[in-house]
């Protein structure tokens, strides 16, 4: 795919998040949550200060994890992810401070010969927690699909790109099937908030293996998804 196609979806994208992630929304579903200022803000006009304090506040979270899994070097191959083509980041700061207390990011991403809202990060600062924040965020992605689902950008875009051919290989009406993401299998607190929200196990995503002895060997993270049909 051209980086051309990525960067036009992620302007759609960036877009319609605008709408859906306003500090006025936020405020009247997450009371508790102090005053904020969001930014929506596509890879390429994202600051190397953003990116540094977006890395540390998924440090400050999941470092730990993510040594763990990856190894004390981590950060290099995250920072690289970081920066991928496509990506539209949503940085919720605190009003007066200006202190990063939460992220997303997300991109567009072919799932075959579909196309999905994948969700790369969703980080909340730990003196923000627990106040809805996470859930708020998670259902405006849900609603974010189904705006740009309703929409007719997408399908223009994707008309002149794939001259039709893609639209025709599924359900005209449904252009992103939904939101998908990935979660560490230790991440449980995570894993709780996703199953309380509908997302289910992806298929391709690595699964349980139950040993003879019955114990159950996790994978080191999940892929799960939410489809759109779930969503309405
Ligand atoms: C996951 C996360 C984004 C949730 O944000 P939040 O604003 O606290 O979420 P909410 O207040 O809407 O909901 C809290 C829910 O988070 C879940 N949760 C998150 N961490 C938890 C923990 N340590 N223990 C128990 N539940 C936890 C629970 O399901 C809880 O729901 P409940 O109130 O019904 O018990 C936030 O905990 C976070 O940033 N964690 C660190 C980074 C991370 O794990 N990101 C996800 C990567 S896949």
């Amino acid at each position: 795919m051209s980086d051309d196609i990525e960067q036009k979806e992620s302007k759609i994208l960036a877009q319609f998040a605008k709408g859906v992630f306003s500090a006025g929304l936020l405020k009247q579903s997450c009371p508790d949550v102090p005053e904020v200022t969001v930014d929506v803000i596509r890879v390429e006009k994202l600051s190397e200060t953003e990116l540094e304090e977006c890395l540390s506040l998924l440090d400050r979270n999941l470092g730990s994890i993510y040594a763990l899994v990856n190894g004390k070097g981590w950060k290099k191959p995250k920072r690289k992810e970081m920066i991928e083509p496509g990506l539209v980041y949503v940085l919720l700061r605190a009003a007066g401070t200006n202190k990063l207390i939460g992220l997303i990011s997300m991109k567009i991403v072919n799932e075959y010969d579909l196309k999905v809202l994948y969700l790369y990060e969703i980080q909340v600062d730990e003196s923000c927690r627990n106040k809805k924040l996470g859930t708020f965020a998670m259902l405006q992605l849900d609603r974010l699909v189904l705006m740009i689902n309703s929409s007719d950008k997408l399908k223009q875009l994707w008309l002149r790109e794939y001259e039709g051919e893609y639209l025709g290989l599924h359900d005209p009406e449904i252009l992103l099937t939904g939101v998908a993401l990935t979660v560490f299998s230790v991440n449980k607190g995570a894993r709780k908030l996703y199953q309380r929200l509908g997302y289910k196990l992806h298929p391709d995503s690595a699964k349980d293996r139950v040993l003879r002895s019955g114990k159950v060997i996790e994978p080191i993270y999940y892929m799960l998804e939410k489809s759109v049909k779930d969503s309405v």
